[in-house]
Order: structure tokens, then sequence, then C-alpha cells
């Protein structure tokens, strides 16, 4: 009989966690309804605590998301429960993710507490959890290291104390997949109350390991697994959704389990997540990779061609990849572009509609056929923007062999026009230092990233930069089919995120970085 395996996605809080990924409001619910649409059981939407902005993240993810439950994290204090309980409060079906370290590394030297404190702490907030809600999830923070009968002891009493989920984290990915597999048989084994609560594991991926001991995991009992799309996360990331997932329904006959989740919208969710934080999967990542499943060898094509089965595990289709990608042209109108945007998961305002519109005719205009990544880099070029500050009215740069590449300009800034020249190593440089020395930011340009969005010379070229100022990065996105405007239009992007939170922070609605135990 096969178990279903339960999907806690957390992308939105140990994802965004990680360098670089971090997301505003827009983006956040963005990738939430993608989530909801794979099926994913569990959005963890945030930290609530951590900063006003997580908190109004979680609670407009709880507000708007139908489907799988939404989970906001607390530290096993009062205040931090508080928070979390107030942010997942609008959701059809709220959790509460409050955590306490049990090693005795962290015991001693982070929160300078005995076991037994410990133990009394986890008990006292699960229950008081449970004040907002009836579904409330322990975790042991670095429970691999932990010692294994105090992790069972303290497990066996926040059921007690009705934690309806105990979380076995890895935290720092120390484990190998026999271990873990171990530590999971014995909790199952020795628990006296085990069949009150659902196992779940949290892998990292400091050793490569991460969906390995997830694996191992759930073949010694573990009902829920969390994980993150592209497995990014703190340090070498969490277990990747999409490689679980993929293992569990390839082989299904031998885990005897399977997942809920939609594996056809894999392949959008990766693609999604690469484009709103600019971290994009290496070539032969599993699953989502761009060469997981291209045949490059003639021996191998030519039994992919004769029989697929020689050469390939699962198919494309079954990640959403063989789909047709062809959507739109030049003459489709305003209601069939608004359908395919629905079915790409975007539920747009109708003013937000019309600008993507307006772009749409004008992309079609330069590029014959219009792909759903066409479509998805425009939303989040487009779209998913905090009232910018700074906009790009002209654009004109004169580059070439024998001339100094020349970049003119001309930006509104907080509502005044502005022109200005200036000049560059090339065209990019040009136009990047000229905006530079019209808004002044100070910030210094970390990364640049062009890729085609599509095949042929026609395609877009799509642009992220990173920004940094004070310690902290801002993302840019930019996509046209002439690389120096998505350029100049990235590195826009970027500093209005910069302008944003520089004058949000003040007004309380973000902090720079946030600090979890
Ligand atoms: O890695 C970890 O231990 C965590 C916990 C908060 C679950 O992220
Ligand atoms: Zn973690």
């Amino acid at each position: 009989m096969s178990r279903t395996i339960r999907i806690f996605d957390t992308t939105l809080r140990d994802g965004e966690q990680s360098p670089g990924c971090s997301m505003n409001i827009e983006e956040k619910l963005t990738v939430a309804r993608q989530l909801a649409r794979m099926k994913v059981d569990i959005i963890e939407a945030g930290f609530p605590i951590a900063s006003d902005g997580d908190f109004q993240a979680v609670r407009a993810i709880a507000e708007e998301i139908k489907g799988p439950v939404i989970c906001g994290l607390a530290r096993a204090k009062e205040i931090d429960i508080d928070r979390a309980g107030e942010a997942i409060k609008p959701a059809e079906r709220g959790r509460i993710h409050t955590f306490i370290a049990t090693s005795d590394i962290h015991l001693r030297h982070k929160l300078r507490i005995s076991r037994e404190e410990v133990l009394e702490q986890a008990v006292k907030m699960v229950k008081y959890a449970r004040r907002y809600t009836d579904d409330v999830e322990f975790s042991a923070e670095d429970a691999f290291r932990s010692d294994h009968d105090f992790l069972c002891k303290i497990v066996e009493a926040v059921i007690d104390a009705g934690a309806t989920t105990v979380n076995i984290p890895d935290t720092v990915g120390y484990a190998i997949p026999s271990e873990f597999g171990a530590l999971i048989a014995k909790i199952r084994n020795e628990v006296p109350n085990i069949d009150k609560a659902i196992i779940s594991v949290h892998c990292h991926n400091d050793l490569g390991l991460a969906v390995s001991n997830s694996l191992a995991a759930i073949q010694n009992g573990a009902g829920q697994v969390e994980c993150t799309v592209n497995g990014i996360g703190e340090r070498a990331g969490n277990a990747a959704m999409e490689e679980i997932v993929m293992a569990l329904k390839t082989r299904r006959n031998l885990f005897e389990a399977e997942t809920g989740i939609v594996s056809e919208e894999i392949m959008r969710s990766s693609r999604l997540l690469s484009t709103i934080t600019g971290v994009m999967v290496q070539p032969n990542k599993a699953i989502v990779g761009a060469n997981a499943f291209a045949h490059e060898s003639g021996i191998h094509q030519d039994g992919v061609l004769k029989e697929k089965s020689t050469y390939e595990i699962m198919t494309p289709d079954s990640v959403g990849l063989g789909q047709v990608r062809l959507v739109l042209g030049k003459h489709s109108g305003r209601h069939a572009f608004k359908a395919r945007l629905l079915e790409l998961g975007h539920e747009l305002s109708e003013e937000e509609i019309n600008r993507a519109f307006a772009r749409f005719k004008h992309l079609a205009d330069q590029k014959k056929d219009i792909f759903d990544e066409d479509i998805e880099a425009l939303v989040a070029d487009e779209v998913h923007r905090l009232e910018d500050t700074i906009v790009l009215k002209y654009l004109n740069v004169e580059s070439g062999t024998s001339i100094i590449p020349t970049a003119t300009i001309e930006m509104e800034v907080d509502g005044q026009l502005t022109r200005e020249t200036g000049t560059g190593d090339g065209p990019v440089d040009a136009a990047l230092k000229t905006i530079e020395k019209v808004v002044g930011s100070g910030s210094r340009l970390t990364s640049y990233v062009v890729q085609a969005i599509t095949g042929g010379t026609e395609a877009q070229g799509e642009v992220t930069v990173r920004i940094e100022d004070e310690g902290r990065t801002f993302i840019g996105h930019g996509a046209d089919t002439d690389i120096i405007v998505a350029s100049a239009k990235a590195y826009i992007n970027a500093l209005n995120k910069q302008v944003y939170w520089k004058r949000n922070r003040t007004a309380g609605v973000d902090r720079p970085r946030r600090e979890p135990a």
C-alpha cells in the first residue's frame, strides 16, 4: 500500500534566507501561487518575527492562498509565536512551526541552557502555540547532532504537549543516509506516542546529501519532507523539492510512497524562482537543469530515437518540459493574453494586465513568436514592481569599433525628468554608468548576467544584476530584445528596490537581515 508523503515547501522561508534570494511581498505571493498550483501540502511562508516585511508577506499569503496549509516559523518564544499566530490567522488552514535547538553544541554555546530547560521550554511553547491553531509543528534544531535518546524524550514530550508534526532537521547537513534513516527508525520504534504525530525531516545539503537523507528518512517512516524549489536555502541549500518528488514518482514501487505534487508544474516553478531571484540552476542540475533531458552523444540519441526508455528514466513531459511553449503572437488579443497569464498562474489586476499587454504588443512587433518564458519574463519585468521612483524614458547608445561607447539617457527620478550623457568601456558600461551618474545611489554592481530567454537571434535577452549597498543585495531584472535596454532596465529595477528599502526601513516595513536563533 502506497503512503502519501507531505511536501512542506520552505522556499519562502529557509530558501529565502540564502544569500541573494530575498524577495519582496509581490514576488513571494507569485511564488506562493505557483506552489499552490503545484499542490504542495504546506507552504512555510516566512518567519514573521524576523521583520515587518516577513510578517506582511506571511499574512498576505495566508489571506490569498487557498489549498495548502500556510505556516509561519517561530522560535520557542511567546513573542515569536504571537507574531506567527497573528500572521497565519487569515489562512484557511494555518500552522505554527516552533523550534529550539537540542544538540549539546547549541545548548552549551548558543542557548546556554540545560537539556532539562530546553525540554521544559519546548513543551511550554508547543502548548502556547496550540492556543492559535491545532496544527503545531515542533522542530528540534540540529536534531541529528543531538543525543538521540534525549531527542526521543523531547519528541515524546512535545507530542504529549500537542505537537502534530515533529520535525527532525539535519541543520548542518552532517548526516549520511544510513545514519539518518536509522535515526528516523529509532524515533519510530522508541517514541511511544509517535503514532499521534507525523515525522518530518528537514535536511541541509552541506555534504550534497540532503535529498538522499530525506529519501532514507522516507524509507524509515518519515511522512513529511521539508524542501525547496531548486534546493535553495542556507549555505549549500535544502533538499531539492523536484528531486524528491521525481525520485518518489520514478521509483514508486521501491518507496511505496507518493506525493500529491503536480509534477508537470515543476519546470515552471523552477524557472519562476530563477527569474525572480536571479539565481540560475546549473545546466547539469537533476530534473530542472538545461541539460537534464538533453542527449548529446550519438549513441544515446540513436537509442532514444529508437526507444525513449533506453536512456530516459522519466519523460520531459512529466516535469512540464515537453509541452508546447509557443503561445501567442502579434495578432493575439487582450483576452487570449489574459487567459494565458491565468494559465501561467498570474492573477493580475486590470491595470497590471493593461501594462503587461502593452509590453506584450511591443514585444510581438519585435519578435514573431512569444513563448511562455517570454511572458514570464515580461511579467517579472513589468508587473512585480514596487512603486518605481526611477523610470527609464529614453536610451540611446552609440558604440562600435572606432568610437568611445556613449550613452544618452532620459530618466524620471521622483517625477523629475533628467537627461544625461556618459561614456564607458562598452555600451552596457556606458548605460549603467550614466544611470548611476543621475541617481547617485552609491551602490556597487556585484554581478551582471545576461541570458537568452528562448533560442534564436531574435530572442529576448534577460539581464539580472545584483547591486550591494550597506551589506544588502538588491536584484534587478530586465528583459528586452535589445540587451543594452534590458541591462538598463535591470539596473534601474535593482535601484528601485534599493530606494524602496531605504525609504521603508525607517518606516519599519523591512529590516536588513534577520537572525533566526
Ligand atoms: O535547519 C533548520 O534546523 C531549520 C529549522 C528552523 C527547522 O531551518
Ligand atoms: Zn533549515
